[in-house]
């Protein structure tokens, strides 16, 4: 079956690279390592950083005009999609297209809370200074509440995806890995334009310099 490109380099590279830092912002404070946690923390601010910019200026099926659909439609996909009856989209799907959204939220507070709290040790997030030791307090439970919200999430996300692999005959990760999709599982309607790579780079470069110039 021949093969069509649907993904970008950029945004193959920022979703394996945030898998891989969610891992090790979770391995560092299982291993009470908090400034490894902190700089960890802070390339991933750059990361979504990044994701929010290529979200409007990044290739066709990065850009949230592309996948961002209503509330509405996106359950009526879901319906459809239960009954196997679901049209085939190049990019994301319109529930995956929310699944996005709450992923960049949560991370997005993740990273905030975490600039906010302390750990009674000492350290405190780079944020911390400008509110009360309280609120700090406070910060660091929600940091700790919301963790748990995103590791629910990664999990639905994980099911959605073994979901399409394994009843929908969709494999979703090699095209992640690859940037290619099947010809019959795309949407043959859309034109789908790529950026530079060297745009992308300049624009993460950019991110994470800005993620890390919040922390000093
Ligand atoms: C700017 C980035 C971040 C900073 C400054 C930061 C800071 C902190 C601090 C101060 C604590 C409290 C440690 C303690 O109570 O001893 C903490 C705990 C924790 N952080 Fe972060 N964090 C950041 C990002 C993240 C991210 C991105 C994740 C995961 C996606 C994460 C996951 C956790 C977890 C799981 C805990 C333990 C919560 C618990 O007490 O159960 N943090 N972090
Ligand atoms: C820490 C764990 C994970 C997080 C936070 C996460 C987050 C995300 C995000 C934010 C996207 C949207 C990508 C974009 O448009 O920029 C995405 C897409 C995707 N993720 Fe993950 N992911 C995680 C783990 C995984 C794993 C382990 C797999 C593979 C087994 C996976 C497979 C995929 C696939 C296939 C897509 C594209 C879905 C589609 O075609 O619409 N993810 N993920």
């Amino acid at each position: 079956m021949k093969q069509i490109k649907v993904w970008d380099f950029a945004t193959r590279l920022f979703h394996w690279l945030l898998v891989t830092l969610i891992l090790a912002a979770w391995y560092t404070i299982e291993n009470r390592m908090i400034e490894q946690h902190e700089l960890i923390g802070h390339a991933l601010l750059g990361l979504i950083i990044f994701r929010i910019c290529w979200g409007f200026i990044g290739s066709t099926t990065a850009r949230f005009t592309h996948f961002l659909t209503s509330p509405l439609s996106a359950l009526s996909y879901l319906k459809a999609s239960l009954t196997l009856n679901a049209p085939h989209s190049s990019g994301h799907n319109p529930a995956g297209g929310w699944m996005v959204i709450m992923m960049l939220l949560i991370i997005g507070f993740q990273l905030l809370s975490g600039m906010y709290a302390n750990d009674d040790l000492g350290f405190s997030g780079a944020l911390s200074d400008s509110i009360t030791k309280d609120m700090s307090d406070t910060f660091t439970q929600l940091h700790a509440i919301n963790f748990n919200i995103l590791v629910a999430l990664i999990w639905l996300h994980l099911v959605a995806v073994f979901f399409y692999l394994l009843v929908k005959n969709e494999n979703l990760v090699r095209a992640m890995f690859s940037g290619k999709k099947p010809v019959n599982q795309i949407n043959p309607q859309d034109q789908l334009n790529f950026k530079p790579l060297l745009q992308a780079m300049v624009c993460l470069l950019a991110s994470v310099g800005l993620g890390f110039w919040l922390m000093v």
